[in-house]
């Protein structure tokens, strides 16, 4: 389940560093590209070459090389990572995680992270019990980070008790993926708003930013499936590993979804998608002229309702509604018209949700009107929750 999944390895300065070699080699054995980062101390425990010769892949552990003055970019390091996993964790680093203290690389780049974060503490019992250190380790699982909790038993310093490394292999079972309902599902998923060209210069468009629907591609790639991602101009950065088509025009969004539909078995289509363009696109721009321009719009096909009209038994078909007054019975109407199996509701009266915003307010209503509502929450957040319905709801159908 590693196989070419790329794995920062974070080596922080405790006497459990000697293991990051055993869980290296381990990794690279499972298939992994690893990359090794090492706080400045660690590197008086192991040092950087048997770790760089075991990943195959140099170590980093400074902002800059002094002698070629080559720049390690820590947010390029992390956007690389499926995985980081800080092994061994001491009392240090994870207080420095835990309170937002960045002044090394390794730091750097844990904050960077927006992928999953794993942790095993290593250190002394009494360093291990202290109460700040028990309330750094809390504070690092509030923050979404995995704990990968330290075993019982003889300790460097001769104490026996709770603070030893977790085994290599209890690591590397904790960060192995397991087979989920994700795993492999084949999803299709839209995104963003469309423009409709009015002359060469100009669109009709609107406020749609793609940030929910790439965040629901993000979820789900980490879930493990496989993602086709139909988005029309974003300035957002798209997930790495799905099969992203760009789009700008309703009619692209719709014949690209239209070619990825058969193949799909769950397909969330959140793009703003323009009802009407310009009948006549100009070849040339439009010039300045006295009164009023006057352009005629007509409708785009409503891409949803034809994927409805096409589902197959197996496909489960979820669709998104931005209503502005009487939202649940819109929603309702549209999830029986366009024959869909869930719509998720956002409504613009809600501060915070909508457009552009990194937050939103949803509700979700299913075949069987049950509605489900959520807090306001960051979109990405969000992202988990509608996968999480969409798994309930699948199983359940
Ligand atoms: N949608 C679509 N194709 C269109 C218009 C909308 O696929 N031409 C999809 C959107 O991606 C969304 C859902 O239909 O999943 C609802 O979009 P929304 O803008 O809320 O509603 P409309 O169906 O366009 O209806 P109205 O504008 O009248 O509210």
């Amino acid at each position: 389940m590693l196989q070419g999944k790329n794995i920062l390895l974070g080596v922080s300065a405790s006497i459990a560093a000697y293991k990051s070699a055993f869980l290296c080699r381990l990794l690279v054995k499972e298939g992994a590209n690893v990359k090794v980062l090492m706080t400045p101390d660690s590197v008086n425990f192991i040092t950087p070459l048997t770790l760089s010769t075991l990943s195959k892949n140099p170590v980093y552990s400074q902002y800059f090389d002094a002698k070629s003055g080559e720049w390690s970019n820590h947010v390029e390091l992390a956007k690389w990572a499926d995985f980081f996993i800080l092994a061994p964790a001491t009392a240090n680093t994870i207080a420095k995680m835990a309170n937002g203290i960045c002044d090394n690389l390794l730091l750097a780049t844990y904050f960077s992270m927006e992928n999953p974060v794993f942790f095993a503490p290593a250190m002394d019992l009494d360093m291990f019990q202290h109460p700040a250190n028990k309330a750094n380790i809390q504070k690092l699982i509030s923050y979404g980070n995995y704990l990968i909790p330290a075993e019982d038993g003889e300790l460097a310093s001769g104490l026996h008790g709770e603070g030893r490394m977790a085994k290599v292999e209890n690591i590397l079972d904790a960060i192995t993926p397991k087979p989920s309902f994700w795993t492999n599902k084949k999803v299709l998923i839209s995104a963003g708003p469309t423009y409709e060209p009015i002359d060469p210069v100009r669109f009709i468009g609107n406020h749609s930013s793609g940030k929910m629907g790439i965040a629901i591609a993000n979820a789900a790639l980490q879930k493990g499936a496989n993602i086709t991602l139909v988005h029309g101009p974003v300035s957002l950065d798209l997930p790495q590993k799905s099969n992203n088509i760009a789009v700008k025009t309703a009619k692209e969004m719709h014949e690209a979804c239209l070619l990825n539909y058969s193949d799909a078995e769950i397909i969330i289509m959140s793009a703003a998608v323009a009802d009407f363009t310009p009948q006549n696109t100009t070849n040339q721009k439009i010039k300045q002229k006295e009164g009023n321009l006057t352009i005629t719009l007509e409708p785009t096909t409503d891409i949803l309702k034809e994927l409805g009209s096409l589902k197959k038994q197996n496909q489960f078909l979820v669709g998104f509604a931005l209503e502005t007054n009487d939202e649940i019975n819109h929603a309702k109407e549209k999830l029986i018209r366009k024959n869909l199996d869930l719509i998720i509701l956002n409504s613009l009266k809600d501060k915070g949700a909508g457009f552009g915003t990194d937050t939103n307010k949803i509700s979700i209503i299913n075949k069987d009107n049950k509605l489900i509502t959520f807090e306001l929450k960051s979109k990405k957040e969000l992202a988990f929750d509608i996968l999480s319905t969409v798994e309930n709801q699948f199983l359940n159908s």
